[in-house]
């Protein structure tokens, strides 16, 4: 059956017409048991047919006969919750810890097989570091503030990509702008010095418009910068990287009925954003960890497409207390006890969680609790629906398009389990969360400009102030050294966008027209949210909100820099929601 509707661009990407989106959308779920998930855009070179058909001995395709059983995998059950969650290591392997400062690092992006679901070995992208002897996969690279870091990136994917280190202020020559992307078997020199504060940063591609699919299919890793407050609190309360100071990075996938990841299913599930059903910490699906009656210390990253998690530790249905003490960019002030955090797609949040207090046998599980998405658009998308003129989608055909070939069985705002902590030893432990954490300087913006924002969306289009991305287009010039106010407004009829800056980090100045499920949340006159205290390159606009923003523009690299300013779930990035700005 051909899809007539949309076509493929040059670039690779879906380019739909709204009649095409009518006409394409009616076709997709109509054909996606016949043509497969991902026809199209494996045409548009989206997708790779070069991992091998997965050997299937006897079983014919079909739902009847998937090679998945959801319900194991399903995180709405906490039964499920067993696989050993995979921790950073100075030995190598999965997320090892590679000290970055003292050697020049081959970063080496390559196909890998993975096996997420037990028994089935399937095809996925990885970055690969070998070094003294050792293979470090997704490192987690550490390295002291003010080091410098030299990273050559060398292509083996078999198709175009860049390495961007978010969160890190860097010039623009090693900041992974999609104009730098590099060809298969080419490399990428970087080599900068650390400025940032301590916290977690991380790296994954940013190839025009292929970072969506690169990200799934496993490309990210960490990048932990220690400085002295950061050293101070880990010695204050005895944590050790990989043992009591966990970093967590939280995807949700999709997989067919063989076990192979799936991506997009079509347009529209590219406007609202990839949702996968299953979701995987750190590389496993629903695991646990035996913990010991003391503190942890978590460093979460939301590395998934477009899921918005909101975070709470659980212990049966109690919820409980925790301590924030770091965001995106470092530590905060102080810090702060909340029950609960929204994590949108690119966000971090450093937390402290006490469970000094609990007895050996107790299960303690960080979940994601049910929200309200605000996906509003797709109400609004009514006359978008196929029904006129391809006679409706019933229930029944719908039903067909649900699960691994068509939308996600996981809705967003559903509440569900992330990872279950296992009490299994009782230890001493007597160390006080300190009152204060770091010097933290608001920026002065008295003499700052108030530039505005508008994101909205058209014909299946989201854009910045009435544009879309194109690469060598800027959209607006920034003085170096100067300090702005950015004041983002999402339209009403919208979705949450996680709108994420290049080159510097922000501070939230406050929020407006917030909608009630974090207007509870505030904790000032501001209406900003504890998460909004602390450094920020990533931040959540709800539909309807303004969200106002300060951005100190000091930098040192001479010349004109050109960096991002774009929405963070990665579907809405890749469509171009994103745009240019030069600093001058
Ligand atoms: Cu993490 Cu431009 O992105
Ligand atoms: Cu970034
Ligand atoms: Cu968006």
């Amino acid at each position: 059956m051909a899809i007539t509707g949309p076509s493929c661009d040059e670039d690779g990407s879906v380019r739909i017409s709204r009649r095409g989106f009518l006409r394409a959308s009616a076709a997709f779920s109509l054909s996606l048991a016949t043509v497969g998930a991902g026809a199209l855009l494996r045409e548009c070179g989206q997708l790779t047919d070069d991992a091998p058909p997965f050997p299937v001995e006897g079983v014919p395709a079909g739902r009847a006969s998937s090679l998945i059983d959801y319900a194991s995998l399903d995180p709405r059950n906490p039964v499920n919750f067993a696989s050993p969650l995979n921790l950073p290591r100075r030995e190598g392997g999965l997320f090892g810890i590679l000290d970055a400062s003292s050697t020049p690092i081959d970063l080496v992006a390559r196909r890998h097989e993975v096996e997420l679901v037990p028994g089935r070995r399937i095809d996925a992208f990885v970055y690969q570091v070998e070094s003294n002897g050792k293979t470090y996969l997704n490192p987690v690279l550490r390295a002291n503030k003010g080091s410098l870091l030299s990273v050559r990136l060398v292509n083996s994917i078999g198709e175009e990509t860049i390495v961007h280190w978010h969160g890190l202020h860097v010039d623009w020559r090693n900041d992974g702008h999609p104009i730098y992307a590099i060809r298969d078997d080419q490399s990428y020199s970087y080599s900068f010095t650390l400025q940032n504060p301590g916290a977690a940063y991380w790296y994954h591609p940013h190839p025009h418009p292929l970072t969506g699919r690169q990200t799934y299919l496993g490309l990210a890793g960490f990048v932990l910068v220690e400085d002295e407050e950061t050293l101070d609190l880990g010695r204050q309360l005895d944590l050790e990287l990989g043992v009591t100071d966990i970093p967590l990075a939280i995807q949700d996938k999709r997989f067919d009925d063989r076990g192979n990841l799936t991506y997009l299913s079509g347009p529209q599930e590219q406007f609202s954003g990839f949702l996968g059903d299953v979701v995987v910490v750190n590389m496993a699906i629903n695991p646990a960890l035996d913990v010991s009656t003391r503190l942890y210390r978590f460093r979460i990253l939301n590395d998934s497409n477009a899921r918005t998690y909101r975070l709470a530790f659980a212990r049966g249905s109690e919820g409980m207390p925790f301590y924030l003490i770091g965001t995106d960019g470092g530590l905060l002030a102080r810090p702060q006890q909340v029950r609960e955090v929204f994590l949108s797609p690119a966000e971090r949040v450093d937390v402290l969680l006490d469970m000094s207090a609990l007895d050996e046998g107790d299960t303690v599980f960080l979940k994601s609790l049910a929200f309200d998405p605000m996906h509003g658009e797709m109400a609004d998308m009514g006359e978008m629906q196929p029904e006129d003129e391809a006679g409706g989608m019933d229930d029944a055909q719908q039903d067909q398009t649900m699960g691994g070939m068509g939308q996600s069985r996981l809705r967003e705002g559903e509440e569900f389990y992330l990872l279950r902590l296992a009490v299994r030893t009782r230890v001493a432990y007597d160390k006080a969360i300190p009152e204060t954490l770091a010097g933290f300087v608001s920026i002065d913006t008295r003499s700052a400009g108030v530039r505005p924002f508008t994101l909205s969306s058209s014909t299946m289009q989201w854009l910045i102030n009435g544009q879309r991305f194109e690469i060598d287009r800027t959209l607006f010039k920034v003085e170096r050294n100067s300090t702005e106010v950015w004041e983002v407004t999402n339209d009403i009829v919208s979705m949450p966008h996680p709108m994420h800056l290049h080159g510097f980090q922000f501070q939230v100045l406050g929020r407006r027209n917030s909608p009630r499920q974090t207007q509870v949340l505030a904790i000032d006159e501001e209406m900003r949210l504890p998460t909004d205290l602390g450094r920020k390159d990533t931040v959540l606009v709800w539909p309807g909100e303004t969200v106002r923003i300060a951005v100190d523009f000091s930098a040192a690299f001479p010349g004109d820099q050109t960096y991002l300013f774009h929405c963070h779930n990665l579907e809405h990035e890749d469509m171009g929601m994103m745009v240019n700005y030069q600093l001058i």
